[in-house]
C-alpha cells in the first residue's frame, strides 16, 4: 500500500492504533509497529515523564519501527508540557494530538523532526490542524470509541467533508474494524486510517481484562452509549448498568461534581483491568457488533489486507464501466 501516509510516517501499511487510555503501551503499540503500521504509546495515562521515558525506551526494544506518542491535551491536569519534552528529547518518530488547542505543541515542535497527527471531528478543526502544520489529520466520526466530536457526525459524511477541506492527508476513524472498513476509508478519499476499539481485542493489548474483551466480542453494533454528553464530553462505552445510571444522572441534571467520581479514570481502570463492572465501564465503540475474536495484531493486518483485496476485485465487477487514465 502506498498514499501520502505512508510515505511521511515511513510505515508499510497506512493503519494507525489510536491513543488508547491506559491500555496502549509499548506491548500493543510495538506490535503495530512491527505488523507495518504506526503504534502509539498514550502519555496522559502514563501521567509522570519518568514511566513515558521507560515506555519508548522498552517500545525500541521491541520494534526497529516508527512508532507514536499520544497526547491528549486538555484530560491531562496541564502537565502534558513535562511529558513533550521526554518525547521530543527521546526523538519519537510521530506523536498525535487530541482533545485541545494544539498551537503550542506545534510551536514546542518547530524545528524538530517529529511527524504529527491531529485528531479531528469537523473540517473547520481539520483546517485549523493544516495551518498550524499538521502532517496529517484524523477524522473521527461519532461510531468510535472514547471521547468523540460534539456535532455526532457519523463516518461516511465526516471523512469526504474534510478530504474536501484541507490538502494534508486524511486518515479515517471510527466504526472501522476490519478490511472492508479499511477499503471504504480509501473509497471515501482517507489515505489512511485509525482503530481504536479494534485493537483492544488483540493478543497484545495485555492490559485489558479478560472479561473486558469478553464483553467486546459478545456485544452486537446496539451495545455502547454515549456518556457524559450533558457535560459537552461525549464519549462512547460499552452499555452497561453502570454507564446507563451515569447517563441517568445526567438526565436528572447532575454536573460534573455530581458525577465526578464515576467517569473518572479510576472508574474506567476499576472496569478495564479489574473486570468489576458494578464499580466501572469501558469505551468502546459501535464496531464491537463487527469483532468476534481475538487475533494477535499481525494475524488482524493478515485479515484485513486480504478481506481489502477481495473488497476490491469485488468492486471491480461491480463497476463495470471505467475509464483508465
Ligand atoms: C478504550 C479507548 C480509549 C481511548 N483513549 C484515547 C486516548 O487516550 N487518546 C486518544 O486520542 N484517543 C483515545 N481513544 C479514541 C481512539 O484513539 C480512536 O480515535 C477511536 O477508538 C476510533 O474509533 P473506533 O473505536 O471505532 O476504532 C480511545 C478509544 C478507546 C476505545
Amino acid at each position: 500500500m502506498k498514499t501520502r501516509v505512508t510515505e511521511i510516517f515511513g510505515i508499510k501499511y497506512p493503519i494507525v492504533q489510536g491513543g488508547l487510555a491506559y491500555l496502549a503501551y509499548a506491548e500493543l503499540a510495538a506490535a503495530v509497529s512491527n505488523a507495518g503500521g504506526l503504534g502509539q504509546i498514550t502519555a496522559a495515562t502514563l501521567r509522570t515523564p519518568e514511566r513515558l521515558r521507560s515506555e519508548i525506551q522498552k517500545i525500541r526494544t521491541l520494534t526497529d519501527k516508527p512508532f507514536g506518542v499520544n497526547f491528549a491535551i486538555s484530560r491531562h491536569d496541564g502537565r502534558y508540557e513535562e511529558l513533550l519534552e521526554v518525547a521530543i528529547e527521546e526523538k519519537v518518530p510521530a506523536i498525535s494530538i487530541t482533545g485541545g488547542n494544539p498551537k503550542p505543541v506545534f510551536e514546542r515542535l518547530k524545528g524538530e523532526n517529529i511527524k504529527t497527527l491531529v485528531l479531528v471531528s469537523g473540517a473547520r478543526q481539520a483546517q485549523k490542524a493544516e495551518e498550524l502544520g499538521a502532517d496529517a489529520v484524523m477524522a473521527v466520526g461519532q461510531e468510535g470509541g472514547g471521547h468523540l466530536g460534539r456535532e455526532d457526525l457519523g463516518t461516511m459524511v465526516l471523512i469526504p467533508r474534510v478530504v474536501d477541506s484541507v490538502s494534508i492527508p486524511v486518515l479515517a476513524s471510527g466504526g472501522i474494524g476490519d478490511g472492508r472498513g479499511l477499503l471504504a476509508a480509501f473509497a471515501l478519499g482517507a489515505e489512511g486510517i485509525e482503530m481504536g476499539t479494534r485493537f483492544i481485542a488483540t493478543q497484545e493489548c495485555v492490559h485489558a481484562n479478560e472479561k473486558y474483551k469478553q464483553a467486546i466480542l459478545e456485544a452486537n453494533e446496539t451495545d455502547t452509549v454515549v456518556i457524559k454528553r450533558t457535560l459537552g464530553a461525549p464519549a462512547r462505552a460499552l452499555k452497561s448498568d453502570f454507564a446507563m445510571d451515569i447517563i441517568d444522572r445526567e438526565h436528572k441534571g447532575a454536573t460534573y461534581e455530581d458525577i465526578k467520581d464515576l467517569i473518572s479514570g479510576k472508574a474506567n481502570c476499576n472496569y478495564i483491568y479489574d473486570g468489576n463492572e458494578s464499580e466501572g465501564f469501558g469505551w468502546a465503540g459501535q464496531v464491537v457488533g463487527l469483532i468476534n475474536d481475538v487475533p494477535s495484531v499481525q494475524e488482524l493486518f493478515n485479515d484485513m489486507i486480504s478481506t481489502a483485496n477481495k473488497g476490491l476485485n469485488r468492486m471491480e465487477n461491480i463497476i463495470v464501466e471505467r475509464t483508465h487514465s
